[in-house]
């Protein structure tokens, strides 16, 4: 067993009690949202912290709770103390508990993103083996499953694709399992760049992916440019990513939400055409043509 110690406090506090946790002993300290106030996309090495921040404390099992909670109690104001919960929590395999949450999914009529361990049954798959990891993308989100449903509903023989903003590299890696020639996957994040080049060699792609950070991109042209980024970076972005399309490229975009679609439409509006977007849950898929 372990004990686990909850408190909820303004962000400006966090740092104190995390200090306070690592003079009782704790073992690992825990930051996360305690209101409902996403994080979407903090920049490289960034890690903003929510207003109301609920931090934890993990205590070996042999921790008296009744101590434990006085010595908070002791040390804080009763104002910040009064949110402190304590919790018992059982041992278990923790690797293989977070890996039963994924499962291999389909995405379109045959392309399968697939962890460790899983198994598909559909003779034709197209399987991009991935585990969850430090970089955004295993097809979980709707955003990523709109791209990676996308793909698997064209032809992508024999053409070149940019993946704007890799991640884990997910969307190049399943372009080029159904066939594309050659992928370039840039990221502004080290780690992005990092998990891209593991699972490329993984899914013995690496000879067909270049890799590069955003400052070392060499810009150069498509015929299909995918991006899933945010939209007020996808706006920011439209010059940049104009330009990587081929006359006729393809370009993809989610990350955008249904009330942000028509001002990412826009800021591409003149040199693309766009075709009605697809929707999962509250987000949006963009796809068009460059003239
Ligand atoms: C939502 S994740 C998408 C990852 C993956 N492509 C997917 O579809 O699941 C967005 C990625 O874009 C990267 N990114 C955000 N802004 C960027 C920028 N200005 N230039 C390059 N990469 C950027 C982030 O680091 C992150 O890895």
């Amino acid at each position: 067993m372990w004990l686990q110690a909850h408190l909820t406090v303004d962000k400006s506090r966090a740092p104190l009690i995390e200090l306070l946790f690592e003079n009782l002993g704790t073992l690992a300290v825990t930051l996360g949202d305690a209101g409902d106030e996403p994080m979407l996309e903090p920049g490289p090495g960034e890690t903003p912290l929510w207003q109301a921040t609920r931090v934890t404390g993990l205590f070996g099992g042999d921790t008296d709770a009744d101590t434990l909670r006085s010595a908070i109690n002791q040390a804080l104001s009763t104002d910040v103390g009064r949110s402190l919960t304590l919790e018992l929590l059982e041992d278990q395999n923790w690797e293989r508990a977070w890996m039963d949450q994924f499962h291999p999914m389909r995405f379109g009529q045959r392309l399968w993103i697939c962890p460790s361990g899983g198994k598909v049954a559909q003779k034709d798959a197209i399987i991009v083996d991935l585990d969850p990891g430090l970089a955004f993308g295993t097809g979980t989100h709707p955003t990523t499953a709109l791209c990676l449903g996308w793909l698997d509903g064209h032809e992508l023989q024999g053409k070149t694709v940019i993946d704007f903003g890799c991640g884990s590299g997910v969307l190049g890696i399943a372009a080029l399992k159904l066939g594309a020639a050659r992928v370039v996957a840039l990221d502004h994040d080290p780690q992005a760049v990092l998990a891209t080049r593991r699972n490329a060699a993984r899914n013995e792609v690496a000879e067909r992916i270049e890799v590069v950070h955003s400052d070392d991109f060499d810009a150069l042209q498509a015929d299909l440019v995918i991006a899933n980024i945010l939209a007020n970076i996808l706006v920011d972005l439209a010059p940049q990513i104009r330009r990587l399309l081929k006359p006729g490229g393809q370009l993809v975009m989610s990350g955008i939400l249904e009330a942000q679609s028509e001002e990412v439409a826009q800021a591409y509006g003149n040199q693309v055409d766009f075709q009605p977007s697809e929707k999962k849950e509250d987000w949006v898929l963009l796809h068009g043509r460059a003239h």
